[in-house]
């Protein structure tokens, strides 16, 4: 297969293409470098089935020529979307950060695709869709979906438009609900923030609210196994599914203490007054995951394990080998 994955050059997507190439396919991947970085894809660059090519899918002249060129050498049979801001705050403080690089980036990756031809798209969606719903145990029929973000209407929008797309000219689609996705390469997240933190100061570690935050953790290689499970065994034609771990998630309290046993045992760790880190932050959610397990598939790391894998892997990015 041939596939496009837009956003490769971030975390997840050169995990991503990784997996990809490694099964044989051809993989187109595109990032407009803003927040990734062509270092990442030191994991592919020497597979003769991975392409890269940086240009901007929120330029759709642009964007459309460079993929009309590379279908036709090799016809595209799907796409991963995964191409968005990842910087919450920052689409909170200007919304056209989410407006361009959330929503318009899914408008003209259906666009591209209906001009092309190309009908099965995979869409990198959020748990910030769903808004703040407590203590509630949030399944894909929750309700109603009410964002508190910039980003996660942004990403609600982009479900809508892959829907109707659905309706019109895709055949098949999946829709992944994420939660935190942790591992490496991190571009961004709570415990890459902690790690610089305490690199530039050893002895203090200041953290965006009280640290009653209470989230699932989802390792990126779960992350990606759990993806091509649903793709593998999803039937319906929109397929839309939460992704994580089972259980009821880890404090950040408890992942700014890890942080600092590993990084620097001496620091002394403040909190802020609020109990959320940021506007658009969620404070608490847990994930229903029913119709995942329903495909038989469950995460090997639970979020505990997956932060303490983790945090091994970005001290050793951040730190060690630098
Ligand atoms: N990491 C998480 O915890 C998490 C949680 C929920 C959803 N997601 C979603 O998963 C996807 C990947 O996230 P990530 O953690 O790898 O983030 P990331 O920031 O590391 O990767 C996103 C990539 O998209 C690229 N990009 C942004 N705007 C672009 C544009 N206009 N044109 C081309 N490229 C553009 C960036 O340069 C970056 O390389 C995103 O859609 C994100 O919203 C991630």
């Amino acid at each position: 297969m041939s596939i496009l994955i837009t956003g490769v050059a971030g975390f997840i997507g050169c995990n991503l293409a990784k997996r990809l190439t490694n099964e044989g396919h051809i993989v187109v991947g595109v990032d407009n470098l803003s927040r990734g970085a062509l270092q990442n894809l030191s994991v592919v660059e020497n597979e003769a089935n991975f392409h890269f090519i940086e240009t901007d899918c929120a330029d759709m002249p642009s964007f459309l020529a460079e993929m009309s060129t590379f279908h036709q050498k090799f016809p595209f049979t799907e796409v991963w979307h995964l191409a968005a801001n990842s910087d919450i705050p920052a689409g909170v403080s200007d919304a056209t950060v989410d407006l361009k690089d959330t929503f318009m980036t899914t408008f003209n990756v259906l666009e591209v695709m209906k001009t092309l031809g190309i009908k099965v798209l995979a869409f990198a969606s959020s748990s910030a869709v769903y808004g703040d719903h407590g203590d509630q145990s949030i399944s894909e029929v929750s309700g109603p979906l009410l964002p508190l973000s910039n980003y996660g209407a942004m990403k609600l929008a982009s479900e809508a438009a892959i829907s109707a797309a659905a309706e019109s000219f895709l055949t098949k689609t999946f829709i992944y609900r994420f939660p935190n996705v942790i591992g490496v390469p991190a571009t961004h997240g709570v415990l890459l923030d902690f790690v610089n933190k305490l690199k530039a100061n050893p002895n203090l570690l200041n953290v965006l609210g009280n640290g009653t935050q209470q989230k699932a953790y989802l390792h990126v290689d779960d992350l990606i196994e759990g993806m091509l499970q649903i793709q593998r065994h999803a039937t319906e034609k929109v397929a839309v599914y939460n992704l994580g771990a089972e259980d009821e998630g880890i404090s950040v309290r408890s992942i700014a203490e890890a942080v600092v046993a590993r990084v620097s045992p001496r620091a002394n760790i403040v909190y802020g007054v609020e109990n959320r880190g940021w506007v658009g932050d969620v404070p608490k959610f847990q994930y229903c995951l029913d119709k995942l397990r329903k495909l038989g598939w469950t995460p090997e790391l639970d979020s505990t394990a997956a932060i303490k894998r983790a945090i091994a892997d970005i001290v050793e990015q951040e730190i060690t080998k630098k």
